[in-house]
């Protein structure tokens, strides 16, 4: 496992960058990441949420997709202090809170949406586990969250292509660092058993990206749109899909 120094170690090498995947996404998983944030804001829109916390804040991204009237409702959550100074630089009046997930200083029902996406992939089944329970009671209303689909054929070309064949070839060759961080991937009915353990109903949910990512030609861009644009509805084709977006209630709240 990742220790979480090695993780806030990236987090702080890629924070400059992080923000380029939304202002000029010029790869299949840039396109994915920006795709990610407007399904889940489909999902839950934020118009009605007094308090929205968005857990993962990475550069603060949320704030292009939101109108500004809604923007000093939202609180930035994340570990790195690398990522909430990049997103204190987009939105310096915004508010933010440093901390992990598994671990939220907040009170119980504190916010009424809770967003959470790209952040599962950094977490061993125990820490998900925690995170989930956590979500549920910082929330009030509706958590939505997003992992990387470990059934689908296309995440394991990706994950296979990253981790086995080039890992083992930069740790043979000596050319190039070896990874020191790892995304992820779980199986959605695990995930979405956590939920329902925590007392949560999921209510609604979107497929992404039926693609490796692993070739961004013009040619797999255009396939990689085509099929996003058909298929992120399809219940018949979400298992084969790299990423799923989950919309989960919480059972017992009052509205
Ligand atoms: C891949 S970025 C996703 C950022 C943004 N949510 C998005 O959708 O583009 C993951 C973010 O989660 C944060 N993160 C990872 N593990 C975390 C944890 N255990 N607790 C809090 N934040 C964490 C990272 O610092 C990073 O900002």
């Amino acid at each position: 496992m990742d220790s979480a120094s090695e993780q806030e170690a990236y987090f702080a090498e890629v924070s400059s960058e992080y923000a380029d995947s939304y202002t000029n996404p010029q790869t299949i998983m840039d396109h994915e990441k920006v795709h990610r944030l407007q399904v889940a804001l489909s999902l839950a829109p934020l118009d009605d949420s007094e308090r929205v916390l968005n857990v993962g804040v990475g550069g603060g991204e949320l704030a292009q997709f939101v109108p500004p009237s809604l923007h000093e409702r939202i609180v930035g959550f994340d570990f790195s202090r690398a990522m909430i100074e990049q997103a204190r630089r987009r939105r310096p009046d915004g508010t933010f809170v440093q901390g992990v997930v598994q671990d939220i200083p907040l009170g119980d029902g504190a916010v009424d949406t809770v967003l959470c996406l790209g952040v599962v992939g950094y977490l061993d089944p125990a820490e998900l586990r925690e995170a989930i329970e956590e979500l549920y009671r910082v929330s009030d209303v509706t958590v939505v969250l997003s992992f990387a689909n470990a059934a689908s054929p296309f995440r394991r070309a990706r994950q296979g292509y990253y981790y086995v064949f080039l890992d083992t070839l930069k740790r043979l060759s000596g050319l190039g660092e070896p990874l020191t961080h790892r995304y992820r991937s779980y199986d959605p009915e695990m995930v979405i058993e956590l939920l329902e353990a925590a007392g949560f109903s999921v209510t609604d949910r979107a497929y992404l990206t039926y693609s490796s990512g692993l070739s961004n030609t013009p040619i797999h861009r255009r396939l990689y749109r085509f099929f996003e644009r058909r298929l992120s509805q399809s219940d018949r084709a979400g298992p084969l899909a790299m990423t799923w977006v989950v919309k989960a209630e919480k059972r017992d709240h009052d509205g």
